[in-house]
């Protein structure tokens, strides 16, 4: 279980912080809406390490995950405008999810399976540049998988795709997420995707989550 109590944050200038409680259980999607500015990105970015916060606990498990910078984190960061490279082809932005040192042969292997759990076999080799809005997420995703951390942080992840694109790809996050146990919270102002998808609703309202 994921849990957050009081996370306390105030960006320059914010006269009243920002106090957030949450629990997001293990192969649970945990939908986090909220009008714009309402600081679901803050809520993401203190959760990802990128903002330390004055006051409050963060455990998984019963670890304490704020003494971790981002990177050593369990937690995996993904957006709506997607950070592939463009230049790179599909398979090599793919492995850019597995530590350095890991050898070819496995890299190989961890990335062939990883496309096909994501439906992007026999897009290996063309370069980003040349994919779909829908099949970069899906590469993103599958980038995600490598990475296997137990959290996974989405932000608006769909919001750039067509309806048709956006449901494949929702149900594809639940279904990774169930299969692979990962505590997934997901930002998101489409009501049809929360009530799809999403197992806890939270919504921040005057600096605070409210369960829903
Ligand atoms: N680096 C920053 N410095 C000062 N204010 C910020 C910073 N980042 C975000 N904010 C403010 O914090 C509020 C919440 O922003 P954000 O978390 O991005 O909202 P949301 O993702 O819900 O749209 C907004 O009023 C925004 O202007
Ligand atoms: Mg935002």
């Amino acid at each position: 279980m994921l849990r957050v109590d009081q996370l306390t944050f105030a960006h320059p200038g914010q006269v009243k912080p920002y106090v957030f409680s949450l629990l997001a259980a293990p192969g649970e999607i945990t939908a986090v809406s909220g009008a714009s500015g309402a600081g679901k990105s803050t809520l993401l970015d203190l959760l990802a390490g990128f903002l330390t916060p004055t006051a409050g606990t963060m455990t998984l498990d019963g670890r304490d995950l704020l003494p971790l910078p981002p990177e050593e984190r369990p937690v995996s960061l993904l957006l709506q405008a997607q950070s592939l490279f463009d230049h790179l082809r599909t398979d090599s932005n793919v492995r850019l999810g597995l530590p350095a040192r890991t050898s070819r042969h496995e890299a190989d292997q961890k990335v062939r399976a990883a496309l096909e759990d994501v439906g992007l076999v026999g897009l290996d080799h063309q370069r980003a540049s040349t994919l779909s809005g829908g099949q970069k997420q899906r590469a993103a995703l599958a980038r995600t998988l490598l990475r296997n951390r137990p959290v996974l942080l989405l932000d608006e992840p769909f919001s750039a795709l067509d309806d048709a694109t956006r449901a494949t790809i929702r149900d594809l996050v639940l279904t990774l997420t169930r299969d692979r146990g990962w505590h997934t919270i997901l930002v998101s102002h489409h009501a049809d995707d929360i009530a799809a998808i999403a197992s806890r609703r939270y919504v921040i309202a005057d600096g605070t989550l409210i369960a829903t």
